[in-house]
């Protein structure tokens, strides 16, 4: 070979190899600043426990198909997640010492959970824990005794009172609160009192369509909520906000394929089952307990709107603790209703 073709082959293959070294350090290089900018942004996150909430990461959304076997909550870096517009997200707990632990003893264990540090904000649940007694107690053992055996979705988690004992029964929980004040305290507990990975709080308000929502709480019953950008309805109650998602997004990231179902959402029940036509197809879900005390009397999304979406489901109402079938005029039905097939 004439020596001239030597010499440019032998400088084509040195700019080559050069080339190729360059790109695997540039590679290299980038990697590490990523894995640098990944880690200081957890270090700057978890030094950032206020309630400022902040935003940790994207959730990658799973395809349905693969749900089953790839949850997409399976550490403690994930247990409190929020949906918007854009997407999943992760969100840091509250820290605990804004809260006192309560503890009260039930059927299944010791419960135990976040209540503020004044039970002047706190009467519904956990002001009575204080005093040793359990809120709808009669009405929560018979749910979770029948129940037991499915993983829970808890519409209306508020403190986490039904969404902890059914971890404390080793089930799958996701639970979903739309006050922040709530859902914080749920995940702390779940955090503090050794659920991690059992119970996944979602911080949404639920409805018949997604979008921002103005709710309205009682400074002195952070357990009692309406939801206010509804025509016609007036309050005197102090508003936040919340992302309204139907239960139907949670599809996307449900850890299971059967489960218990409890709505309680304060006469917005009839509109969390408007948004969920698509869960009752892929789901299986053979018991809900609802709240029916608000919702009975509604003229939208009401009483009767919440029995023909059941029946047509073949659901039929029950007792919650009787057990018993309930018949003739649905105003007439007790506080809370447990739907059967
Ligand atoms: C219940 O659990 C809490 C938190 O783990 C603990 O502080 C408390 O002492 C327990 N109470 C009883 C009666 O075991
Ligand atoms: C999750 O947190 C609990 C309670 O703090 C702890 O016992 C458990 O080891 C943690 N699990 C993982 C996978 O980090
Ligand atoms: C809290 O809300 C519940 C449900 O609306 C109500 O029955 C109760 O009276 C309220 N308690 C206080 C202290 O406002």
């Amino acid at each position: 070979m004439p020596r001239n073709i030597k010499t440019a082959i032998f400088a084509i293959s040195y700019i080559i190899i050069s080339v190729i070294i360059l790109l695997i350090n540039y590679h290299h290089l980038n990697r590490k600043e990523n894995l640098m900018k990944q880690a200081q942004g957890d270090e700057k996150s978890n030094q950032k426990t206020g309630l400022g909430n902040k935003v940790t990461e994207n959730i990658r959304l799973l395809p349905v198909a693969s749900v089953e076997t790839q949850p997409i909550t399976t550490d403690n870096n994930s247990v409190l997640m929020s949906r918007d517009e854009k997407g999943w997200r992760r969100l840091n707990c509250g820290p605990s010492k804004l809260f006192r632990p309560i503890s009260l003893s039930t059927d299944i264990g010791n419960l135990t959970f976040y209540g503020f540090l004044s039970a002047e904000y706190d009467r519904t649940v956990p002001e009575r824990a204080l005093k040793g007694r359990m809120f709808e107690k009669k009405e929560i053992e018979s749910f979770l005794t029948l129940s037991r055996d499915l993983p829970l979705i808890d519409v209306g988690a508020n403190v986490g009172l039904v969404a902890l004992q059914a971890a404390l029964q080793k089930r799958t929980v996701v639970a979903i609160e739309p006050i922040a004040a709530n859902a914080l305290r749920l995940c702390r507990s779940v955090l503090d009192f050794g659920h991690a990975g059992l119970v996944h709080v979602i911080q949404n308000a639920v409805s018949s369509r997604e979008g921002h929502v103005t709710l309205a709480t009682q400074a002195a019953n952070t357990s009692t909520l309406f939801t206010v950008n509804e025509a016609g309805r007036q309050f005197t109650h102090d508003l936040t906000l919340a992302y309204a998602i139907k239960l139907d997004r949670i599809l996307e990231m449900l850890p299971f394929r059967r489960a218990a179902l409890k709505i309680d959402v304060e006469s917005h029940e009839g509109h969390v089952l408007e948004g969920s036509r698509d869960l009752w197809k892929t789901l299986d879900v053979p018991l809900v307990w609802m709240e029916w005390q608000h919702v009975k009397g509604r003229a939208t999304f009401g009483g009767q709107f919440v029995v023909d979406f059941m029946t047509a489901r073949n659901f039929r109402p029950h007792h919650v603790i009787s057990g018993k079938l309930l018949e003739g005029d649905f105003m007439s039905w007790p506080f809370t209703v447990l739907w059967r097939r």
